[in-house]
């Protein structure tokens, strides 16, 4: 078996997908560090308390230089020797600069079935379009927001009774089996 891949997860908030990734029969991958763009973001704790590096680095420091905020990024990511990059509910829209300098090597999970309801706001969405099947999609990350290539969907119907939040919480089971059966995929196939 070869080498695992190092992976870094970066995060804005509680981090549920984080902890999937983390608790997943991990032979393909490792996390090696856990980067939030937000000071107090839950999952920095589940980072921690799982024994993995977990850094800040809050773009308000670097004012409207999405550049700047992504070149220190960078910086920090290169010295772990990082080979792989998982957004998870990380809430910056990444410019071409540092998309192109990750290339094929940079996923995201999504929670809608892309091409559908790129964006936010996906469960309104699809209820408000009378859909009768939802879901989510872990996707390479483009320049264009949610449209790189799929790595994978899962996918679950629409009930009557559904609203957005019955929607997001039944996603996000789905999301929690998904992301880390993608991520070990692309690891294994780098
Ligand atoms: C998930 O719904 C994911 O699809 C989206 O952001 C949310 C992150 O949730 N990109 P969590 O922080 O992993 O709990």
């Amino acid at each position: 078996m070869s080498a695992k891949r190092r992976v870094a997860v970066l995060i804005s908030g509680r981090g549920t997908n984080l902890q999937a990734l983390i608790d997943a029969d991990q032979d393909a991958y490792e996390i090696v560090a856990v980067v939030s763009n937000i000071p107090d973001a839950g999952g920095l704790q589940r980072a921690r308390a799982a024994g993995i590096e977990a850094l800040t680095l809050d773009h308000k420091q670097f004012g409207k230089d999405r550049e700047a905020f992504e070149r220190e990024l960078n910086a920090l990511l290169r010295a772990r020797n990082v080979e792989i990059i998982a957004l998870a509910g990380f809430m910056r829209v990444l410019t071409p600069y540092f998309v192109n300098s990750w290339k094929e090597r940079l996923v995201n999970i999504h929670p809608s079935l892309l091409p559908k309801f790129p964006g936010t706001k996906t469960h309104e969405r699809a209820l408000a379009a009378g859909e009768s099947e939802h879901g989510c999609t872990v996707h390479l990350v483009v320049e264009e927001v949610d449209a790189g290539r799929i790595l994978g969907q899962a996918r679950m119907p629409i009930i009557a009774s559904d609203t957005p939040e019955t929607l997001a919480g039944r996603v996000l089971t789905l999301e929690h089996e998904l992301y880390p059966r993608c991520l070990a995929e692309l690891a294994r196939n780098l």
